[in-house]
Formats: structure tokens, sequence, C-alpha cells
């Protein structure tokens, strides 16, 4: 058995979390003891396996700020960071024997002070990337924490990525780092999807009157490229002859948050942008569906079209073709590693002219949706199940335990 303790910032809801979590569960039943410790934990907003027992979470409290006048959030998040891991090292006694740490590398330097606990870090994307530096100050004040994060994130005894895109991301981002990154794709809770997969559209009360959807499933950002969807939809409608067109949809379904002025104001755009297009009456927009919903209109979907240019690893794609629903994606990022273009679905460029070939071949039955989406159903069980998961981190942190060994 091998004690593990996970470093994460804050337990909410969110992709991060969900692998944290999945990470987790995985080791706990590989009959590790496994232990999280994180600076924000709110049993109304997280995953249920932090509050039902199923993980013991440590919620370290502290009075540092989010901000300072709602600047230098990154700063104090790191701080925070290191504050959970100071508590880890110091104060709570578990003798650990690795620790898994993501989002934030600062607190690496503190965990080390373990001289015998091995450092796990998984990158889930470079934090410099994500973040703008339009001033002179906001670059020198990056400048300091970038070169934090590439020193500190050296420091582990192995990283971990989400996709081969986001290592060569690595790669050239940390170009100091010597030693390359392996990948640990997410992966998928299959239960979750069984459990609704007999769900037909008029159970989970969507009345759609069209045999030939398209589903569009992401959250409403600006960068994940949604008003594709909408113009290739467009010009699909516009080519195929008024009696096909009449049997077509286009689902623009996700993720929103009304206290997100982007989610609002990017929503607002598209509603505007099919109006100008002229098909309103051919497109529905959903608001967070929930869990059965999602699972209904995967299902039911002839297609999905996933919009995003370089997305870091995309799990939406994954879950379309547990679904056995093929998937046309932009030829670029994680779904490069996901989807088999020709087999699971298409990869094609961020066109709508690309898009809207790719779309007609399932119109036109040049494309064997039925045969795709069970070569698509077979590659997600064989590549992105939970077992492969947990067999594959199992293998990693045993791999940690054996060089302790040797030293
Ligand atoms: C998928 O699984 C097959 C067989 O186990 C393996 O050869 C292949 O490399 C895997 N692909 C990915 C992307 O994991």
């Amino acid at each position: 058995m091998v004690v593990v303790a996970f470093v994460h910032p804050d337990l909410g809801i969110g992709g991060a979390e969900r692998l944290v979590v999945d990470a987790a569960l995985a080791l706990r039943r590989k009959g590790h003891r496994v232990h999280l410790f994180t600076a924000h934990h709110d049993p109304t907003h997280c995953f249920p396996e932090t509050t039902d027992g199923q993980l013991e979470v440590t919620c370290v409290e502290n009075w540092l700020p989010r901000s300072t006048c709602d600047r230098l959030m990154a700063l104090w998040a790191y701080l925070r960071m290191v504050y959970v891991a100071l508590y880890l090292v110091v104060t709570s006694g578990l003798a650990f024997d690795v620790v898994f740490v993501d989002q934030v590398s600062a607190c690496i330097p503190i965990l080390r002070l373990r001289r015998q606990a091995k450092v796990l870090f998984y990158c889930h994307f470079p934090d410099q990337l994500l973040t703008q530096r339009r001033t002179l100050l906001k670059r020198l004040y990056r400048y300091f924490l970038d070169t934090l994060e590439e020193c500190t994130t050296g420091q582990a005894d192995c990283v971990l990525v989400n996709s081969h895109f986001t290592a060569s991301v690595y790669r050239d981002t940390f170009a100091s780092i010597g030693a390359a990154p392996s990948v640990l794709y997410p992966s998928l809770d299959f239960d979750k999807f069984d459990k609704y997969s007999s769900l037909s559209l008029p159970d989970v009360g969507l009345d759609i009157n069209s045999n030939c959807m398209f589903l569009s499933l992401n959250r409403f950002e600006r960068k994940k490229n949604l008003n594709l969807a909408l113009e290739s939809f467009s010009l699909l409608v516009n080519r195929v002859g008024e009696q096909l067109a009449a049997t077509l949809h286009l689902m623009l379904a996700g993720g929103y948050d009304q206290h997100l002025q982007e989610n609002v104001e990017h929503y607002t755009e598209l509603v505007n942008s099919a109006k100008s297009l002229g098909i309103v009456d051919k497109v529905t927009f959903l608001k967070s569906p929930e869990d059965r919903v999602k699972v209904a209109l995967l299902r039911a979907a002839k297609c999905l079209l996933y919009t995003p240019d370089k997305e870091h690893f995309g799990i939406v794609p994954v879950e379309a073709m547990y679904m056995s629903t093929p998937v046309i994606a932009v030829n670029s990022g994680g779904p490069r590693e996901t989807v088999v273009s020709g087999e699971t679905g298409i990869l094609t460029h961020q066109t709508q002219e690309a898009f809207a070939d790719a779309m007609e071949t399932f119109v036109m039955g040049t494309s064997d949706r039925a045969a795709m989406g069970t070569a698509a159903h077979h590659r997600v069980v064989n590549n992105f199940s939970f077992v492969k998961f947990s067999e594959h981190l199992n293998y990693i942190v045993q791999g940690l335990m054996d060089e302790r060994k040797q030293k």
C-alpha cells in the first residue's frame, strides 16, 4: 500500500477537479491510502465523491485573501497552495509516500522538504499560456510567476499531461526542463452514461422534429468557436435542397453561467448570428443541460460538431463516441488523439466549407454513421476507460516507489 496525498487549490466542479477526483478514486481502488488537501471545498458545489465518504478530504482553513483589490489573484492562489503544502508537511502528520499536485507547481519546493516522498505533478496546461499580459507592470509580475512556474515544475519527480498535444506545448514552454512529461489521458465514467442510455429526446422533455440533428456541446465561450457550427450548418442547409434541409436541425448546448459576462454576451452574439444567417427555426440553444439531457442529446445526434482549435484534451468527443456518435472536429490538439479520422469521425480544417463538407457526408449517407458509431464506442471502451486510467496511474505510482527503493 502506498500513501498518496493530493494537493489541489479548489475542489469545486470542473475538468481539472474531475481528473483529481478520478485519480484519487483510482488509487484508492488499487488499495492505496489517499487523502486530499485543498484550500477550498464547498460541500454544496463539489463532486459527490468528496463528501459521501469515498474520499478523505481536508480543507486547510486559511486567512489568505483571494486577491488584492481584484488583482494579484495568481500570486495569492500560489500562496494558498504553499500554505496547504506547509500544512501537509508540517502539521498533518501524514506519512505520505507520494504527493499528487496539479495546477500550481509553486508548492513543490515545500513538498520536497519531505525527502522520502516522491512528487507527481499533473500539468493540465502551462499556466502562463492561459493568462494575458497587457501592461508593463503585468508583464513584470508574470515574468516573476512564469519563472517560478518553470523552476518549480522542473522539481517534480514525474510530470504527467493530458495529451501528446499538451506534452509538445509543455516542451516548448518549459525549454529548460530536460525530462519529457508522460501522457495520462483523462477517462470517462461509463456508469454515468449507461444509467441514462435508454432515454430519448422526448423522455428528457426535448421535442425536436428532426431525424438529422447535429449537436455542439461546449461552454458558451468565444474560444470554443461555436460560430463555426452555426456557419457550417447554414452552409449545409443552403446546399442540400429544400426537402433534405427540412429534416436538419442544430442543437447548441453547453455550460452557461449568468454571472460570467462572457457567457451572457456570447450567447446573445450566437443567437443574433443564427438570426442573420436565417436559420433560427432550425437551431435550438440550450443552457447548462443536466447529465440526463446531455446523454440523450449525445445519443440522438447524427454527429457531434466539435469546433475548438487546439483543445488541450477535449472530453466531449470521447463522451459522444462512447454514445456511438461520430465526431466532426478540428484537426488540431487533443481530438487528433481521441478521434480517428475516417473511422470514428472526421477531422478537418477549421472552416465552414470543410465542416459543411463533413456534415454533408453524414446527411447523404456516404459516411456510414452506424459503422463509425460502433468503431467510436469500441475505441472509447478500449482506450479511455476508468479501468485503463487506473492501471496506468497505478503503474506510474509503483514506478515512483521503485525509484525510491533504488536510492
Ligand atoms: C489505444 O489502444 C490500443 C490497444 O490497446 C493502443 O495500441 C493504442 O496506442 C491506444 N491509443 C491511444 C491513443 O491511447
